[in-house]
């Protein structure tokens, strides 16, 4: 079978995309699949590779917009090409962080309080000041905490909100929890095992403690049972009601048992040192089984 490892892209993740891309390559059977790379520069650029290529499935390592979107999913339902993880709806309900809150919060799905601002016209701090600080400002649809900013008062919330208006039209201003990050990896509707992060330099899980060696110790915790049952019901809750398929992973903080949903990932980070693999290990789950998974239950 001839899969086409599709990254890149012309998101903020790029970089992390290629990581992912080149990792699965890597990681892929080859005795069951021969891997073309399919590198995207420009929207353009994915028909036109997709259609030269010949493929039987696209392998998607592609992170935030122009493909965890939607976008690409879209296009690649149009070839009428198989894809992995989730479909158009899920992958651009989860892209965007309000509207999903949105509907978490109506499923009885606990996720911190926020408010939504439409770029500088929005720009309130007395409603800043009303929910408390700290906050933190994120661009809607961002990924790997890029443009993410804590912030202590008003006078970093103006830089924050400027900073993140360049990157996002729609700005996100949530209450800090005070807690562990913990992340949920799921697969065809099961949970895989929780991991906890701690960051070894920052107040939060930003991109250094992502992606640098070192950055953060992430490893799988034992919770007591009845916290556990929270996360796990907060974690499939979430999956379902946002209609994710294949795998996803769920981001939480856990403060005093209670967990509150950060965001689900369509298209989570597969690169040697992401948490879905890290939590898969865990579970007896080589890397190469990981993909195998994700190619059989997508093609289902
Ligand atoms: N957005 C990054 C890739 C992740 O969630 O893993
Ligand atoms: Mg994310």
């Amino acid at each position: 079978m001839k899969i086409g490892v599709i990254m890149g892209g012309m998101s903020t993740e790029r970089e992390v995309s290629l990581r992912t891309g080149e990792e699965m390559i890597r990681r892929l059977d080859r005795d069951r699949y021969e891997a073309v790379p399919i590198v995207i520069d420009q929207g353009a650029d994915l028909i036109r590779q997709v259609q030269q290529a010949g493929i039987d499935l696209a392998l998607l390592a592609l992170h935030g917009q122009y493909g965890e979107d939607g976008t690409v999913q879209g296009a690649l339902e149009t070839l009428g090409i198989p894809y992995t993880g989730s479909g158009i709806l899920a992958s651009s309900l989860c892209m965007n962080k309000q509207l999903s809150k949105m509907l978490l919060k109506a499923a009885g799905v606990n996720t911190p309080a926020g408010l939504c601002w439409q770029g500088m016209d929005d720009y309130d701090p007395q409603a800043v000041e009303r929910m408390g600080y700290p906050v933190i400002v994120k661009p809607n649809t961002g990924g790997s905490s890029i443009g993410i900013q804590l912030v202590h008062n008003e006078t970093e919330l103006l830089a924050a909100v400027q900073e993140s208006c360049r990157l996002d039209q729609t700005i996100l201003i949530e209450a800090y929890i005070q807690g562990t990050e913990i992340t949920c990896p799921i697969m065809d509707g099961e949970l895989l095992p929780i991991i906890g992060i701690r960051s070894a330099h920052s107040e939060w899980f930003d991109y250094t403690a992502k992606y640098e060696v070192g950055g953060a110790e992430e490893k799988v915790i034992e919770l007591p049972p009845a916290t556990e049952q929270r996360v796990r019901e907060a974690a499939l809750a979430s999956y379902r009601l946002l209609q994710c398929k294949v795998y996803a992973r769920v981001d939480m903080i856990l403060s005093e048992g209670i967990p509150y949903v950060l965001e689900v990932n369509t298209l989570p980070g597969m690169t040697a040192g992401s948490l879905l693999p890290k939590s898969a290990a865990a579970a007896g789950m080589t890397f190469t089984q990981v993909l195998d998974r994700i190619i059989d239950s997508s093609l289902r």
